[in-house]
This record gives structure tokens, sequence and C-alpha cells, in this order.
């Protein structure tokens, strides 16, 4: 064989993005119908943050199966989300925490995706920053998968600025993209601005489902513990945030554990894994208190877990001191 066709064969260097690149160009290397797929998601949230500035939220007096008050902006984002991915014809099945069911899309399509439409519905009328998080699986099935198959996940912040942090197959570490809005029309261009490809040991934490303190005591010492080392506290209440920035500040974890009297409440198929696939591929850890939240198999679109993600060292306390009990 020549010299070229060896270069060839060999594995496929991992890709990095340059800084200022359109979403365009980024997604120009990889595999055509998982860039269609994922430009999808971003059109969505395009729209989502369009909406998010201009649409009511009042409730709807309606609950979804996790027991969750419905308010019409996440609705609204739902409808949004799927009528994208069914327009990008590559989607086979997609399931969302407002409709979660494994819903076919479009027969014989390669890929799948979980979403939460609009985390941090609780927090929107406060006008704090809430998100959307997805996560692309091969193949037409969610429920038997595990987050360690998935080939792309994101977490969309509808903040001051909307942005997206994106991890794909293929990329090496996860990469910000900044929607430049003219606010004149809907439709602005996402530019990539950062790429996050490590989380060090630092003293900033988000310590969610802080009531079950209460009755598990591995988690209040925990909290003890982030108290005497003079951690920073920094929680909003709305997990993408929450933990996006973590990857903008290089440092700190994220939890959200379980007790007997305040169970975990983060959803596995559209919160946990997704955002474990990105952390992951930014260099940080994740956890479920006994192994990455990589490694836990979708039971049912309902299953629930308890979560931490951040620096090595802080994700290893979790495990030691919060473990897996619950
Ligand atoms: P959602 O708005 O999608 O239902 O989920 C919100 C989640 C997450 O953003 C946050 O970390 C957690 O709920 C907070 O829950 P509590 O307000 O119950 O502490
Ligand atoms: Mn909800
Ligand atoms: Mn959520
Ligand atoms: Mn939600």
């Amino acid at each position: 064989t020549s010299r070229r066709s060896v270069v060839r064969a060999a594995p496929a260097a991992l890709r990095m993005a340059q800084s200022g690149e359109t979403l365009e160009e980024f997604l120009a290397g990889s595999d055509p119908k998982l860039a269609k797929c994922v430009a999808a998601m971003f059109a969505s949230c395009k729209e989502v943050a369009y909406k998010i500035r201009t649409a009511s939220c009042d409730k709807m007096a309606c609950f979804n199966d996790f027991g969750d008050e419905q308010l019409a902006i996440d609705m609204l984002a739902d409808k949004i989300i799927f009528d994208n991915l069914e327009a990008s014809g590559v989607v086979a099945t997609a399931s969302s925490e407002e409709v979660p069911k494994e819903v076919t899309i479009t027969a014989g399509a390669p890929y799948s995706v979980a979403f939460d439409p609009l985390d941090g519905s609780s927090i929107i009328d406060t006008n704090f920053t809430v998100g959307t998080i997805f996560g692309v699986w091969p193949g037409d099935k969610l429920v038997g998968t595990t987050g360690r198959e998935l080939v792309a996940g994101g977490m969309v912040l509808y903040g001051p600025r909307t942005t997206v942090t994106l991890a794909m197959d293929g990329v090496e570490g996860a990469h910000e993209f900044l929607l430049i809005d003219d606010f004149s029309s809907r439709h602005g261009s996402w530019v990539h601005t950062a790429t996050f490809t490590s989380v060090n040991e630092g003293k900033l934490y988000a310590p969610g489902n802080l009531r079950a303190a209460e009755d598990n005591p591995g988690y209040a010492d925990l909290i003890d513990y982030y108290r005497k080392e003079k951690f920073q506290l920094r929680y909003s209440g709305g997990m993408v945030g929450d933990v996006n920035q973590i990857l903008v500040k290089g440092k700190g974890v994220f939890c959200n554990p379980s007790s007997p009297s305040a169970k975990a409440k983060l959803r596995l198929l559209y919160e946990v894994a997704p955002i474990g696939y990105v952390m992951e591929k930014a260099g940080a850890k994740s956890s479920d208190g006994s192994g990455s939240v990589l490694d836990i198999k979708v039971q049912t679109t309902e299953d629930r877990s308890q979560v931490c993600y951040g620096s090595a060292g802080e994700v290893a306390r979790f495990e030691q001191m919060v473990g897996k009990k619950v």
C-alpha cells in the first residue's frame, strides 16, 4: 500500500473546532444525517429563544407524567422541537419530558432524540436562565440504551445570551455556540465561541435537592464539608445554567442526590444522560453515586437518577460521602 493509503486507513483523529467558525462549518466534518439532526435542534432553539422572550409563561392547570405542572411555554417549546425533528427527515424516534413515550417520527431514519424542551420552567417567571437539553442516539430505540451510546448531546442556555454547549462523536471537547441575533428576524446564526476540554479542582458548588440533606446523612456531611472549606455557592435552580457554569469557570461541582423523603428529581433520558455526555466530553466526571451516569441503562422513559457532575476529585468525594444508598 502507498504511504497515502496508510494515512487514510489510520483511525480518524479527533477534530478540534476553530473559534469564530459557523455552526455549518463545524458540522461539515460530521456524518451529514447527524449534522442535519443537530442543525434541527439548533433551529428549534432559535425559535424557542424567541418564544421565551415574547410568549406567555402562564400555567395551564395540567401536569405531565412526572407530576410537573406544565406551562404554555413548556408545550410550545415541545411542539417546536418535535416539528423541527420531523422536518429534518433523519429522526426515527423522539421522546420528551412532556411526551415521555417513544414517538415514531420518520420510519427507517438513522437517529433518535430525547429532549427536555424547557429546563427550569419553575424559574422562568423570575427571568432566571432556563434551557433545553437534548441527546442523540443511533438507531430507533431510546429504552434499552445507555448514555455511552450517545453520538451527540447539547445543553442550550436562554440567558442574557443564547448559547448551545454541544458535544459530538469524533469531535474533541464540548463546544459553545452563540446565537448572533439581530432582533429584526428570528433567524440569526450560530458562531463558535469556546471549547471546553477540562474541569479542574476548585471551590464552587451547586447543591441541588438540598432538602435531601435532612434524611441523607452523607449529603448533610458533604454540605458541611463544602461550608467548612468555604466553597462558593452558585445555585440558581436551573440545571442547565448551574451545570454549564462548571465548564465556563473550569471548576466546581453540581449534584442532585436522593433521600428517602426527597427522591431524586432529574430524569435519566431527558436530563441526566445527555448532560453527562456533554460533561464527560468536556473533561468533567459524572456519577450517580457509584459510577458514570453514562453506564446506567434506560429501563423506562420515566427513570430518574441521582447525579453529580464536576471535577474528578469532587465527583469522587460525592461517591465516597453520598454513594448510592437510596
Ligand atoms: P424542569 O423544569 O425541566 O421540570 O426541571 C427542572 C429541574 C432542574 O432544572 C433543576 O435542577 C431542578 O429541577 C430543581 O428542582 P427543585 O426546584 O425541585 O429543587
Ligand atoms: Mn418539568
Ligand atoms: Mn428539566
Ligand atoms: Mn422541562
